[in-house]
């Protein structure tokens, strides 16, 4: 037989920046980063795509330059960018794309100000907090012709794409109601989040993963969102900032039945908790029930002087876990970093996948992409700016309103009881 000599693969490269470079950034960037610059990407559509970070913006330049003396050797050398106006000097060095891990009351204006630019952007959980702003994004995208993407790890988790899949196949029929919680520990509002906690809740934080998770898995449109809560530990009892928070969404499906769904949610449960963060889920269906728990997903571990607290007992290993693999090499792997992986995907995948001609087909199979395209984040963002309003006129002294979604007023509609005047949040239609 005669050798045909393969054709060597094309190489491209993609040049990302980084915004905020807390906890989740060294959780799963940093280590996804760091792949990159070992391995790069490649995909047959596209060839070798070498993704580096090409620059961080932070608002005092410490952290980055941190990073940059203690990650030379893994990461490169990239830009360390600081105010006044970081962003924009991130944005003038020529990268492709933009990572928004900013407080989640700081995403619009990084990402806003990336999409003008016409970068590509990704960014963390919740996207926004308000439908306007979501429109003012998904406008600049569609303009500038890139993707706008969210991150929703749990969406990756094995378990829930088992869940999700076993729905898709009619396996488990119509669901009818469900509780998830998810408990942070109390390091987190006293000292992790300390600089921006005033006026938030742990709702918007942590609720807004399983508001994903139901809204992804279970389709429908939301028709209605209550939620409640208590303070008097991160702030005062009579403050704006939460302790924790109860979440109800009511959900309708095309055959015209109803399901409830709970999320319950706390950033002040005890440091000395075993499990890293609590998180429980159990679904009911017409012909089943779905109970998972993260505590009970395997692994128990003690060791003397270590755990509960630098090292948890029962540990997530499928999110993002560092292992010694057998064939020798350390890694640190996970769902939290393949996430990011698959985002970078997408992008090479629009600019380098195929002739320039079908850069705008290529661009729109991207977007349909309902796992983290804006464009199908509005329920999720709904179900936010709600719960966001909710609290805020409980922390004015008026409890228990319900906010409708889709109604003749408008989008959402708050409702306060006792009252029948109505407070319209937000006029378009959710549902698209
Ligand atoms: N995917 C997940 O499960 C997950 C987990 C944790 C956090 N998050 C999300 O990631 C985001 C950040 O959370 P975190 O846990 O890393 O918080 P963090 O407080 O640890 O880090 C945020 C960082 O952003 C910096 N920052 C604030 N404003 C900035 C600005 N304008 N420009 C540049 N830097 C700025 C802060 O100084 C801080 O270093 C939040 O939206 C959060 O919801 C997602």
């Amino acid at each position: 037989m005669p050798h045909t000599p393969r054709e060597s693969p094309a190489c491209h490269t993609l040049r990302a920046g980084m915004v905020g470079l807390g906890m989740i950034f060294d959780e799963t960037y940093r280590p996804f980063f760091e792949q990159m610059a070992r391995c790069g990407l490649y995909d047959p559509e596209f060839g070798i795509c070498d993704v580096r970070l090409g620059g961080v913006a932070s608002l005092t330049g410490r952290r980055g330059d941190a990073l940059r003396s203690a990650a030379a050797s893994t990461l490169g050398d990239f830009g360390s960018f600081r105010e006044p106006d970081a962003v924009g000097q991130l944005l003038a060095s020529g990268v492709d794309f933009v990572c928004v891990a900013t407080p989640d009351d700081r995403h619009f204006a990084v990402a806003r100000a990336a999409l003008a630019a016409g970068k590509h952007v990704l960014i963390e959980k919740p996207s926004v907090l308000s439908l306007a702003e979501l429109d003012e994004l998904a406008r600049l995208a569609e303009r500038a012709g890139v993707l706008a993407k969210v991150v929703y790890h749990k969406l990756l988790d094995p378990d829930h794409k088992k869940l999700r899949t076993l729905v898709a196949d009619g396996e488990l029929k119509h669901v009818n109601n469900g509780y998830c919680t998810l408990l942070e520990p109390k390091s987190i509002s006293g000292s992790q989040f300390a600089e921006w906690i005033k006026g938030r809740n742990p709702g918007t934080y942590v609720a807004v993963h399983y508001i994903k998770l139901i809204d992804f898995t279970f389709g429908g449109r939301l028709t209605s969102v209550a939620c409640t809560g208590q303070r008097g530990l991160v702030g005062p009892a009579d403050g704006p900032t939460w302790d924790s928070t109860q979440l109800r969404l009511i959900y309708e499906y095309g055959d015209g039945r109803e399901a409830a769904f709970d999320i319950h949610t706390s950033w002040v449960t005890p440091d000395n908790f075993p499990g890293y963060v609590e998180q429980e889920v159990q679904f009911r269906f017409d012909n089943g029930v779905w109970n998972a728990h993260s505590r009970k997903r395997g692994v128990e571990c003690t060791v003397e002087g270590r755990t509960p607290i630098e090292r948890k007992i029962t540990m997530n290993n499928h999110y993002n876990g560092t292992f010694l693999e057998p064939w020798g090499e350390r890694s640190q792997r996970g769902y939290g970093i393949e996430v990011l992986e698959r985002f970078a995907r997408e992008v090479a995948t629009v600019e380098f996948g195929g002739p320039a001609s079908a850069r705008g087909e290529r661009l729109q199979a991207a977007r349909r992409l309902a796992y983290n395209d804006l464009s199908a984040d509005r329920q999720t963002v709904a179900a936010v700016q709600a719960m966001e309003a909710i609290l805020a006129r409980h922390a004015a002294g008026e409890s228990n309103c319900v906010v409708e979604v889709d109604r003749p007023q408008g989008g959402l509609v708050l409702l306060r009881p006792g009252d029948s005047r109505v407070e319209v949040l937000y006029e378009g239609k959710v549902a698209r």
